[in-house]
Order: structure tokens, then sequence, then C-alpha cells
């Protein structure tokens, strides 16, 4: 049923491929277990990572794939549509954490840290939330104060998806001084790892649903990084943070397109095995209308998803359009995780099929890398800003 605005490549459709065989494979025999247990599977990073799904926008000379973005959402798309958990760790990964030392890490941070992310060695992270600050992320309080050759952090970073699991973190700190207070401009990037002392993993979140992905707060207890550790610029974390969510909300569009084209699939099949009144359901005009509504929403998502990520690739300006592309098929997933649902009836309420965990995992589309909300916020600013 997948198809995209301009017919795919010949490589791009051998990443789909590889990317379906491996979920189906390797992921979805164990995803109902994983999501009734909140479990994440560690040799996942390690089996991802040997296919080169953790370097796939990295180019080679940093011993990534060099693939474009659309190739990426491709994959995404795929394994998003067998365990969206499993896509969530991807996403993060291949969209903020890899980008970010890719586009203003040193050479040293690049052989350091992105080299061994690309690998698959390391599980990259980011930590931008704060228990306070949510969608007002400028007013995050994690405190970095410099003290000769290093920085002391100190604070509580929220909602950190992968963080009990991550080998490298970039985390967004003040850098500005209480005295001087400088809004966005006063929050830097730091490059964090486990092994630094006053490093700490706090609360477990025991959520609604992406259950197989680990979400946590970190705890930053007078935590020293080294100096060469800050990213880029002192002062200009915010910025960057901003300009990674342009292509990571780019990867939840992904995500929430394979949740969305996995309820349809199953919807569809249910539809045709499901006997009601002597016949199929599917025969009956009220479940045909659903499905086609369901089938058209979905097409609509991954199209504009799609235009978006060739406008990434052509080097355009992203930020309306990838906030177009996240909101539109986030409330897309979550509509037709609803509608799927409603299809299967009782049976959908229930944990013996699959599209109860697509409505829990749709949910949080509509929040994470920016609330529906703040897209909404994100696409109007712009309307007025070019
Ligand atoms: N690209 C480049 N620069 C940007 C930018 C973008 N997309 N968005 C903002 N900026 C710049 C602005 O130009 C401004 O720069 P100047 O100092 O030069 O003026 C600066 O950043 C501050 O911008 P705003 O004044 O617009 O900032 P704001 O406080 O009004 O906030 C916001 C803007 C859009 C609401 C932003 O706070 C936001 O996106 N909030 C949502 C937070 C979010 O998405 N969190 C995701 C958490 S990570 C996560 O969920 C990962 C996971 O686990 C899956």
């Amino acid at each position: 049923m997948s198809w995209a605005l301009t017919p795919l490549t010949e490589e791009q459709l051998g990443i789909q491929r590889v990317a379906r065989d491996f979920a189906l494979r390797e992921i979805a025999p164990y995803s109902a277990a994983w999501d009734r247990d909140a479990y994440f599977e560690p040799a996942l990073v390690g089996k991802l990572g040997a296919l080169g799904f953790l370097g796939m926008m990295i180019p080679e000379i940093y011993d990534g794939l060099g693939l474009d973005a659309l190739t990426y959402l491709v994959a995404l798309e795929e394994i998003a549509s067998v365990d969206a958990s499993v896509a969530v760790m991807l996403s993060v990964h291949n969209s903020l954490p890899t980008q970010m030392v890719l586009r203003w890490g040193s050479d040293a941070q690049k052989e350091r840290y992105l080299k061994p992310m690309a690998r698959g060695e390391q599980l990259g992270v980011f930590a931008l939330s704060e228990p306070e600050a949510g969608s007002d992320a400028a007013s995050l309080r994690c405190q970095a104060v410099r003290d000769g050759d290093e920085w002391v952090l100190t604070g509580t970073k929220a909602w950190v998806s992968g963080g009990a699991h991550a080998g490298v973190i970039l985390a967004m700190a003040r850098t500005d001084s209480p005295g001087d207070r400088r809004g966005a401009r006063g929050i830097s990037t730091f490059i964090v790892t486990p092994d630094m002392p006053g490093f700490g993993v706090g609360k477990k979140e025991d959520k609604m649903g992406l259950r197989a992905s680990a979400t946590v707060q970190l705890v930053f207890d007078g935590l020293r990084v080294p100096a060469a550790n800050l990213l880029g610029e002192e002062g200009m974390g915010f910025i960057y943070a901003m300009q990674s969510l342009d292509n990571g909300r780019l990867g939840i569009a992904a995500q929430a397109v394979g949740i969305a084209e996995s309820a349809l699939r199953h919807a569809a099949a249910y539809a045709a095995e499901r006997r009601q009144f002597g016949k199929p359901i599917k025969e009956f005009e009220g479940i045909q209308f659903k499905l086609a509504d369901m089938a058209t929403r979905v097409a609509a998502s991954r199209a504009l998803l799609h235009a978006a990520a060739s406008a990434k690739d052509r080097g355009e300006h992203m930020t309306q359009f990838s906030a177009m592309a996240k909101l539109l098929a986030s409330e897309t997933a979550m509509w037709v995780a609803t509608q799927a649902i409603q299809i299967f009836g009782g049976y959908g309420y229930v944990t013996d099929y699959p599209v109860e965990r697509l409505f829990r995992d749709a949910k949080v589309t509509e929040i994470y890398e920016g609330t529906s909300e703040i897209q909404r916020i994100v696409i109007a600013r712009e309307l007025y800003s070019r």
C-alpha cells in the first residue's frame, strides 16, 4: 500500500526492504511482550548498528551510511509500523544527537563521539526538557558553572527517551548567570557521558504507550563535564536544539505514519474476515467509508512527509514544513488508530489484537518533540517570518 510522491529509487526500496525484513524477524515476535513488560531490549542497539541504521545520515567518513533524509524516513516508517518504541530510539539517535555533533561538533568530538554513535556502539539521546520546562523549553533551569577546565552541571532533565541506555547525551543547560539572565541565548549544549562524575539516572516513567522505550529523568548532581565537551558556541544551545528539532519532527512524523499505516492494515484485514449479519463487515458502507478516510489520511500524511524530507535533502528551510508534517501525521495516527479500534469493536479494546497498542503509542506523537499546539504556533509564526 506504501507509495511516495515521487517513486522511490532502487536504493531506497532496498533499504526499505532491509528495514521491513529486520522488523518482521527481530522485532515483531517480541513486541507485545516488550510492551506488556515495559522492557527495552538492549541487544537491538547492536543489531541495528550492524545494519548501519544508527548512522543512516552520517557521512561514510564518520562510519555512517551517508543516506539522505527521505531514505532514512522510509526505513523508519517500516520499523515504526511494527514497533513504535524501537522507532523512537532510531528517530532520536539519527535525528538529534548524531546530527548535532556532525553539524556543530569539533573534529575531536566527531572522532570521539560521532563515530561510535554512527557504528551503533553507543546510543545517543537528547536532553532538553525538564520537569518545569516542557513546551516552554527556553525556561530550563539546569545550571552550568565554569570551573577551570570543566563545567559543573546541576539540575534534572526529564522525559529523556532512551536515557537509561545512553552512551552519549546531548544536554542543554544554562551558561548565563543568575544576575545576568539571557533567555534562550543563555543556554548551551554539552556532550555528556554516563561515566562523568555526578551523573545519575532518576525516575523511570510508567507510560501509557511506547512502553518498550525507557523514558527517564537524568539527574546532574554537580556533574563534571570537560570544557572540551561544550558543543559549538556558548549561548547557542537553544538555537541548536530548535534547528535539530526541525529534523527530529520529521522522524516523529515517520513514526506516526508507520503507526497509522499499521492500524489501517490491521483494520482492513479484520474487516475482511469478521462476519456479522451474514457477511464480512467490509461489505457495509459504514466500514468502507471509515477505511477510505483512513487510507486517504495516511496517504496525505506520507505525501507531506516525503515532500518535507525532499525539501530538507535540497537544503531548503525546514521549520514550517517539518512542523506541518509532524502535526498532520501525528493527528492522523491518533485518528486512524481510533477508527481501527472502532472497526474491531470489543476486540479492539483488548490485548488479543495489536490495535490497542497502536492507539496507546499514537498518542505520544501528538505530545513529544513539541505538542500539536506548539507545531501550530511554529507554523503560524513562520507565515509572518518570511
Ligand atoms: N531554527 C532556528 N532558530 C530557532 C528556531 C528554529 N526552528 N526556533 C527558534 N529559534 C531561535 C529564534 O530565532 C530565537 O533566536 P534569537 O535569539 O536570534 O531571536 C531563539 O531561538 C528563541 O526563539 P523563540 O523566541 O521563538 O523561543 P520561544 O521561547 O518563544 O519558544 C518554541 C519557541 C517554538 C515554543 C519552542 O520553545 C519549542 O519548540 N517548544 C517545544 C519544545 C519541544 O519541542 N521539546 C521537545 C523535547 S525533545 C523530545 O521530545 C525528544 C524525545 O524524547 C522524543
